[in-house]
């Protein structure tokens, strides 16, 4: 069985208010892996006060001239155990591919890091029936290895207007069917965008809904704990 895991995507905000990285809500349970992606700021603080830190990207190469980057070693140092690779904030705004994704992904692996590999396709994507294929693209180029993927379609993301779990599921079961068949089964599928804890445990039921990956709702430590303790009930 897989085990559930729900991860807090800070993305570029301070921990949140009323955030104490030693009684938190972003800390593991018996039941269920939690998963902090603070700045690269707060790494330290929270990997630190014993959370599950991720970093929320990594550079493939060890060290070199590349201004502004972290390598997936540096990460390692610094206490990470998981890397996201491939937001679609940093496929946009960084114009990251499916190339750079794979290498990030090869990288972190080789690092002894967890990649979550996000995935996800645009609203006109969608509309012109093109979701599969896209999503066909970005799975085929993911190396294999110990690694979790999220589906975040971008229409969803931070818009408010998440996928329904029928939506959500139709996907991660297609996802799970063009994984290898190797890592098929073991591999957790998230599901991001627009997760609150209105619509967590609905999504959560799905058969291949194996944890969530969360944005805004991550930014208010009480949601986030409420959003933990329905993966909790549903064990
Ligand atoms: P959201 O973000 O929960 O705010 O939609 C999810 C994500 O980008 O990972």
């Amino acid at each position: 069985m897989r085990r559930p895991l729900i991860a807090a995507n800070w993305k570029m905000h301070s921990a949140p208010e009323g955030f104490d990285a030693d009684e938190s809500t972003f800390r593991a349970n018996s039941a269920v892996d939690v998963v902090v992606f603070p700045t690269f700021l707060q790494i330290d603080l929270c990997a630190k006060a014993g959370l599950i830190t991720g970093a929320q990207c990594g550079r493939p190469e060890k060290d070199g001239a590349f201004t502004g980057d972290v390598s997936m070693s540096m990460l390692k140092e610094v206490g990470c155990t998981y890397v996201l690779c491939g937001h679609s904030e940093r496929r946009t705004h960084y114009r990251e591919t499916n190339t750079y994704v794979e290498e990030q992904v090869i990288a972190a692996l080789e690092e002894g890091l967890h990649p979550i590999v996000c995935i996800g396709e645009t609203t006109q994507e969608r509309e012109r029936g093109q979701a599969k294929e896209v999503i066909m693209k970005q799975v085929g180029s993911i190396p294999h290895g110990e690694i979790s993927i999220a589906y975040e379609p971008i229409w969803a993301i931070g818009s408010g207007e998440s996928a329904t779990p029928e939506q959500a599921e139709e996907m991660q079961e297609f996802i799970r069917n063009i994984l290898p068949q190797d890592i098929r089964e073991q591999t957790r599928i998230l599901y991001g965008g627009s997760v609150n804890a209105f619509n967590a445990k609905d999504l959560l039921k799905q058969k291949n809904i194996d944890g969530l990956l969360i944005g805004s709702a991550a930014l208010d430590p009480v949601v986030f704990g409420e959003i933990v303790e329905e993966a909790v009930s549903l064990m």
